[in-house]
């Protein structure tokens, strides 16, 4: 029989879309729809989740030791999870220590935690909340190059692992959530980690970031970055095979397939059947991971069976942090481990490493 308060308090999250439930009610609706929403008419952003449905997993039974670990190699180093935290702007919308709140979830779970250019805390406070666990620093290629440098030499002084280079922005997707909304992000929440340029009173907005990006790049600049980086370079937003190609050619350790969660170009493929080309294409000449719409342990696992390293997460982290601060980026993170660690164990797979293609195919066709 339920009681008065169990009509009215709302039901502790169990998964990450009860995740999502949570942030809705603890952020303003303008903040909240700044995370949810996507480019244009959104088509990608749902097409992101709907494609992971159309994904069918064939299980096999009877295998004592199944899902016995979790644990992989990303870049050649050991990680608890195949399962990252995306690098996402402007955490400080979220929680009041932003990104340090995230790294520092992060390492509990054992995600390895990217760390975009655009954050709110610097590159060394955040490495500190890290601790002993895995960081990843994110670039936008700034217009100066000498900021770039700088940027790269203090990523690595402060022990990031990689270098991510995002190259599906600038310019911003039409996100015309926002543009309705009139949201933008309180420039005093600071983005240490740009030098404003000469004459800039020291407040970065949006715009303002926007314009001192690169907007020009080539792959010559990705073999500069690579050249310049001491670190792995990993290059996100692609989705062609052909330029997952290019960026091995150009000394890329990793491509991350991604459509930036849907909020830039919109009308492109869902990641998640962007992942299996890239991964032929690339036939092993550089590490592949994949994100967009990743919400359950089954969606890892089909990742991971097409060909993908590990996965990253954006937005379900992002609603942890704002409903319950660290604990709930912790919460995500362990909720999703749990969820993949079962379909390993239902799968009949022993860790990651051992999931093969088998194990996944399309839903209209049948099981090979
Ligand atoms: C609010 C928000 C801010 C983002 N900021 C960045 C960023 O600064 N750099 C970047 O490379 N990607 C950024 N992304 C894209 C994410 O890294 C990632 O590709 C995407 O969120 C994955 O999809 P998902 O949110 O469905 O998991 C952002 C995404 C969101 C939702």
């Amino acid at each position: 029989m339920p009681t008065g308060d169990d009509r009215i308090a709302p039901r502790p999250p169990v998964n990450l879309h009860d995740w999502e439930e949570s942030a809705r009610r603890a952020l303003g609706r303008d903040a909240f729809d700044y995370v949810a929403g996507g480019g244009g008419d959104e088509v990608t952003l749902r097409d992101n989740r709907a494609a992971f449905a159309r994904w069918k997993v064939l299980p096999r039974v009877l295998r004592p030791g199944s899902g016995a670990s979790l644990a992989t190699e990303i870049l050649g180093r050991p990680s608890a999870l195949p399962i990252m935290v995306a690098p996402f702007a402007y955490q400080g919308i979220l929680d009041p220590a932003g990104e340090c709140a995230t790294a520092s979830a992060a390492a509990v779970a054992g995600a390895p935690m990217c760390v975009s250019t655009l954050a709110n805390r610097s590159l060394e406070d955040i490495a500190k909340a890290t601790g002993d666990g895995d960081r990843i620093f994110q670039l936008y290629a700034q217009k100066d190059e000498g900021v770039n440098v700088e940027m790269l030499a203090r990523a690595r002084e402060a022990g990031y692992r990689a270098v991510i280079v995002t190259v599906d922005l600038p310019p911003f997707g039409s996100r015309d959530r926002d543009t309705r909304s009139g949201f933008s992000i309180p420039a005093d929440l600071g983005l240490p980690n740009i030098p404003p340029p000469p004459g800039h009173d020291g407040t970065l907005t949006p715009h303002d970031t926007s314009f001192l990006m690169n907007a020009d790049m080539g792959w010559s600049d990705i073999e500069r970055i690579v050249a310049e980086a001491g670190l792995p370079v990993v290059v996100k937003g692609i989705l062609a095979p052909a330029d997952a190609v290019l960026a091995a050619e150009h000394g890329a350790a990793g491509v991350i397939v991604s459509n930036h969660g849907g909020r830039q170009l919109d009308g492109v493929p869902a990641t998640i059947d962007a992942l299996e080309p890239v991964v032929q294409a690339l036939s092993g000449r550089a590490e592949v991971w994949v994100d967009g719409g990743v919400r359950r342990g089954t969606d890892v696992l089909a990742a991971l069976a097409l060909g993908a390293r590990a996965i990253l997460i954006g937005r379900p982290v992002a609603w942890g942090l704002a409903a319950a601060g660290p604990a709930g980026v912790e919460a995500v993170l362990s909720t999703l481990a749990s969820e993949f660690q079962t379909a390993l164990t239902l799968g009949g797979v022993a860790s990651p490493t051992e999931i093969s293609r088998e194990m996944v195919y399309p839903g209209r066709g049948s099981p090979a």
